[in-house]
């Protein structure tokens, strides 16, 4: 399967419906809306990388460079390709390109309750660096984490 898959960037915002598809499958009624999208896959800032086998769209990025930071907006992978390490192929091929644009850290937000999210940017370098309770409703505080890419 590794083989096969291929990281391609967005560069044009008419794939915001290949994300959009990833969306809905993986947050459901949290996902982003295709206006939301297409708007910020056009900001010259934006970074955003899908993971392809063939023509199945099985996960992707989406951040921005500004400087030397760099933010993470969106990760997913579709539910029946979790777990194989394709969401860390597409964080850290993300990170990469970052590095090479010059940019010294990244910053995220997560959900307390989104454990799994939370424990894979823990494994992959993040800390956190601050919280926002009740940011998401209550009991539910957004946990904002960085990573230094220096050594990237
Ligand atoms: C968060 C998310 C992107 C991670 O994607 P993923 O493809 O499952 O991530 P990985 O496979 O790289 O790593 C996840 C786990 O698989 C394990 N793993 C990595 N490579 C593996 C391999 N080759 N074989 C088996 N397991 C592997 C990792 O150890 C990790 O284990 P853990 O559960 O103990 O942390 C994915 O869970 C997702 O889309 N979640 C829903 C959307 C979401 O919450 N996004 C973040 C919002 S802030």
């Amino acid at each position: 399967m590794w083989k096969l898959i291929r990281i391609e960037e967005l560069k044009d915002p008419d794939l915001a419906t290949l994300c959009l598809e990833i969306e809905e499958a993986v947050f459901g009624k949290r996902a982003w809306n295709l206006e939301l999208l297409k708007q910020e896959l056009s900001n010259s800032f934006s970074l955003g990388l899908l993971l392809k086998r063939e023509d199945l769209s099985m996960g992707y990025i989406l951040g921005r460079r500004m400087e030397e930071e760099g933010e993470i907006l969106r990760i997913a992978v579709k539910r029946e390709f979790q777990n194989q390490g394709l969401g860390k192929l597409l964080l850290i091929s993300f990170l990469k390109k970052l590095a090479h644009n010059k940019v010294q850290r990244v910053f995220l937000e997560v959900s307390s309750q989104n454990l799994k999210a939370f424990n894979f940017y823990l494994k992959n370098g993040f800390e956190i660096i601050g919280k926002r309770k009740d940011y998401y409703g209550l009991g539910e505080s957004a946990l904002i984490m960085v990573k230094s890419l220096k050594d990237f």
